[in-house]
């Protein structure tokens, strides 16, 4: 049997962090946990819905262990706009949650 949920920790922007778990079978990503674990107010992240046009859901990478998806271009894009961009920035709803990413730790950009 395949495991069906990873263990991510996420620091949210008030510098708590949380340990929460993610399910890898229900086609969700990064920013969908955040908010189903209400990690940041309502209206602060996810505001396009996923569609990596409004960076709201901008994080910075923290493990550097843990391999993650390519950047598509349009979310290099969203990011080259993006304000308090790090090298270790990607936006949370284009990183979709797999069992790869067991142990991924990260921090949600500021509100901008
Ligand atoms: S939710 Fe808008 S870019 Fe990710």
């Amino acid at each position: 049997m395949s495991k069906t949920e990873v263990t991510i920790k996420i620091t949210d922007r008030e510098g708590v962090t949380h340990e929460v778990q993610a399910p890898t079978d229900m086609n969700m990503n990064i920013m969908e946990v955040v908010r189903a674990y209400e990690l940041a107010p309502e209206g602060t992240i996810g505001i396009c819905g996923g569609m990596a046009m409004c960076a709201s859901c901008q994080c910075y990478i923290i493990s550097e262990n843990v391999e993650l998806n390519e950047k598509s271009d349009d979310e290099e894009a969203m990011l080259w706009e993006a304000f308090n961009v790090k090298p270790n920035s990607r936006l949370g709803c284009q990183i979709p949650i797999t069992e790869k990413l067991e142990g991924l730790e990260l921090e949600l950009a500021p509100e901008s």
